[in-house]
Parts: C-alpha cells; sequence; structure tokens
C-alpha cells in the first residue's frame, strides 16, 4: 500500500523525488470560484527556498510553481489542481557514497528495507525537496480559509529558547488581543535568517548554527504555530480530533520527532486548577481566560487561538564520519558530503504553516459538509 495523499474533503497528493526532473502535488476537493493564479502561491514558496543565507542549504533552487490544470480564466474550477515545480540544481555525484552505505539518522536503511531499492540520490522521495509541493499545495489550501491567519516561527533552536514574554506577545498580536501589527508578519522575522522573533535570540543562534556548520555537524529546533480567527465548531470529535489530524500532518513531515498542541506534555505536570481555561461572557461570546488548551477541546475548536509545537530533529547528513553498514551488510564508516541544511527546523517554518493550512482548510469543509 502506497500513502502519499492526506486530508479527506481537502486532499492533495505529493509526487517526486529530489533529483528528479521536478516534484508536484494534485490538490483535490477545492471548492470552485476561488480566485488563483501562481503569484498567489509563490511567496509561500520563496519564503521556504533554499539558498537564502548561510545557515541553510546551499542547493540554487528558485522553486518556480506551474498550475497546470483545475484552474480557469482566474479561478479555481472544482477539478484537482496540478502544481508543478522543476528541480534545476541537483548534483547525483555528490551521492556515489550514499548509494553503498546508510546514512545513519536517515531514511536510507529503512526505505531499502521496505522497498529492496532506492533512489539514493539527495534521498529520493525522502528528500525534504518534497515539502515544496506541500508548501504550494497549503497556498491553495489558504485560499479555502481566508478568515483564519496563520503564522509560524523558530521558537528555540540547539535548546536556546526565545524570550517567554517575545513569545507571549507575538501569540497575543496573531491572535488580535492586542492591536501591536496590522495582522503582517512579526517585523523581526523578516530581518534575519531564522524566522526569529526575538532579536537577542537570533543573534545568538548565528553563533549556535555557524559554528555546527563549520564543525560537519547539526543541530535541532522547535517550530511554533499559531492559527487564530478559527471559529469555535471546526474539528470532530474522537476518531476525527483536529489536535489529531494536527499531530498527523505536522508528524508526516520530515525530520520532526514532536508534537505538541497548547501545552502540551507541559500540561502532564499541571493541576486541574492550573490547567483550566476558565470561561466568562464576553460582549462577542464566551471569553477565556487561558488557553493550555491550544484552542481545540474534545477535537473541536474553541475559537481560541490554535498553537501547535514542532520539534524538529538535527540534520542526519553531516560531515562528521558517522559508523554505518553497507548494502552487504559490512561495517563501513560515512560523512555526508553535499550541500545539507545545519539545521533543518530554520526551513522547516513555511511548511509547518502549510500544514496548518491544509488541516484547517479540510476541517472547515468538513464542518460545513455536516453542519452547514
Ligand atoms: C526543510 C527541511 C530540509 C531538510 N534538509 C535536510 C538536509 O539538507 N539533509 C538531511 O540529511 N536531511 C534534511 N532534512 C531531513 C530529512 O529529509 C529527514 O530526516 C529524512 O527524510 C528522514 O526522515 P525522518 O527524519 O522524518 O525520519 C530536511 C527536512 C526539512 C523539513
Amino acid at each position: 500500500m502506497s500513502v502519499n495523499t492526506f486530508g479527506r474533503l481537502l486532499r492533495f497528493t505529493t509526487w517526486g523525488e529530489s533529483h528528479g526532473p521536478a516534484i508536484g502535488a494534485v490538490v483535490d476537493g477545492c471548492p470552485p470560484g476561488l480566485a488563483i493564479d501562481e503569484s498567489v502561491i509563490q511567496p509561500f514558496l520563496d519564503a521556504r527556498r533554499p539558498g537564502q543565507s548561510k545557515f541553510t542549504t546551499q542547493r540554487q533552487e528558485p522553486d518556480q510553481v506551474r498550475i497546470l490544470s483545475g484552474v480557469f480564466e482566474g479561478k479555481t474550477t472544482g477539478t484537482p489542481i496540478s502544481l508543478m515545480i522543476e528541480n534545476v540544481d541537483q548534483r547525483s555525484k555528490d551521492y556515489s557514497d550514499v548509494a553503498k552505505a546508510y546514512r545513519p539518522g536517515h531514511a536510507d536503511y529503512a526505505y531499502d528495507a521496505k522497498y529492496g531499492f532506492r533512489d539514493y540520490r539527495g534521498g529520493g522521495r525522502s528528500s525534504a525537496r518534497e515539502t515544496a509541493s506541500r508548501v504550494a499545495a497549503g497556498g491553495v489550501a489558504r485560499l479555502v480559509i481566508p478568515e483564519v491567519t496563520i503564522q509560524a516561527w523558530v521558537s528555540e533552536i540547539g535548546g536556546d529558547a526565545i524570550n517567554g514574554s517575545v513569545r507571549r506577545q507575538l501569540i497575543e498580536t496573531v491572535a488580535g488581543y492586542n492591536k501591536l501589527t496590522d495582522g503582517s508578519p512579526w517585523p523581526t522575522m523578516q530581518e534575519n535568517p531564522f524566522f526569529c522573533p526575538d532579536p537577542e535570540a537570533a543573534k545568538r543562534w548565528e553563533k549556535i548554527v555557524d559554528d555546527a556548520r563549520l564543525a560537519g555537524s547539526s543541530v535541532g529546533a522547535v517550530v511554533e504555530c499559531v492559527a487564530t480567527g478559527v471559529p469555535a465548531g471546526w474539528g470532530a470529535p474522537l476518531y476525527g480530533k483536529l489536535d489529531a489530524d494536527l499531530a498527523a500532518a505536522m508528524m508526516g513531515i520530515n525530520a520532526v520527532k514532536g508534537v505538541e498542541i497548547g501545552d502540551g506534555f507541559a500540561a502532564a505536570r499541571l493541576t486541574g486548577e492550573q490547567n483550566a481555561d476558565p470561561m466568562h461572557p464576553g460582549a462577542n461570546g464566551p471569553e477565556f481566560s487561558a488557553n493550555h488548551a491550544g484552542g481545540i477541546a474534545g477535537g473541536i475548536a474553541t475559537g481560541q487561538p490554535v498553537v501547535v509545537r514542532v520539534a524538529f530533529k538535527p540534520t542526519s547528513s553531516i560531515l562528521t564520519p558517522q559508523p554505518t553498514i553497507t548494502r552487504e551488510g559490512e561495517a563501513t564508516e560515512l560523512f555526508t558530503k553535499g550541500r545539507h541544511d545545519p539545521c533543518v527546523g530554520i526551513r522547516g517554518v513555511p511548511v509547518v504553516e502549510a500544514m496548518m493550512a491544509l488541516v484547517l482548510a479540510d476541517h472547515k469543509l468538513l464542518h460545513r459538509g455536516q453542519c452547514g
């Protein structure tokens, strides 16, 4: 069985490998009549694009998206929307060692164990090139949920976190609780290469990531994502929980090893009183004085900001030699040549936002389908 499709009513399938001619996505179930062209999707791909600073891989991919189907006279037709991104900067010779031996921590051995055959060039289908297809699909999903604002940022690199008060202020701003900005991204995030809202942390991270890069090593990161404007009622109980779908969506991203909703694991260390999200009547309906639940209760949105945190492991392709085995089972050592991200979580930010958009758009359509 093959699983390259995600979603229920808004479904997308991604296709393609790192060193093939192109990659892409087919988005099916998009409502008709939404205004769309490449320029609507391209900014999200530009944010994920490699080679934009020394802190990401130096592979130079323009990641220009082309819409091949599902659009007529600038509007979605309701038929499958096919999105294609050409691969232009492959260097397959960098991967001759990976053809013979497995990179520890990468998917080389697992793919061989499953299929008995693999495209080793750049990791083939297990390469994070695939995440460009998700980001393109996420651009379509955003059109389905214009009422929702999605903002992600890197909140921790190499164990060094942003300032807690910057984080709280950012969540409140995205939530519209305080009107510091007009809803455009937190300005500091555009001024550094880390999608970091805290300028002090961004300075520290320059050294952390650069030291790792120069040492031929890598570091992990935590990405946080908030969606505001999600109406109370989206989601579903039990087997279709909004939080379960978000967890599946985020865990499906390459290198993700943990997902928390709201306070996540920290909630297990609170008492019932500390973890409650007390409610009181407000001018426009119920208000909450806390959001430990991350905007979801019983699998259904409460109308509060939906908050997700995603843990990215350190890049497994590193220049430091690691013990491993060859395809024939012989002991050997491998260090990975080629161009790699010293911290994959950084470029994970637009991918996390895309997956949030795809899940919320799917749940909007599901809610409309059942409840009108
Ligand atoms: C945006 C992004 C970029 C990545 N770049 C690299 C990379 O340059 N080198 C690498 O070894 N892994 C990279 N990865 C991670 C691998 O794709 C991932 O570790 C691999 O597919 C194995 O899957 P798993 O870590 O989810 O188990 C990246 C992941 C993301 C999200």
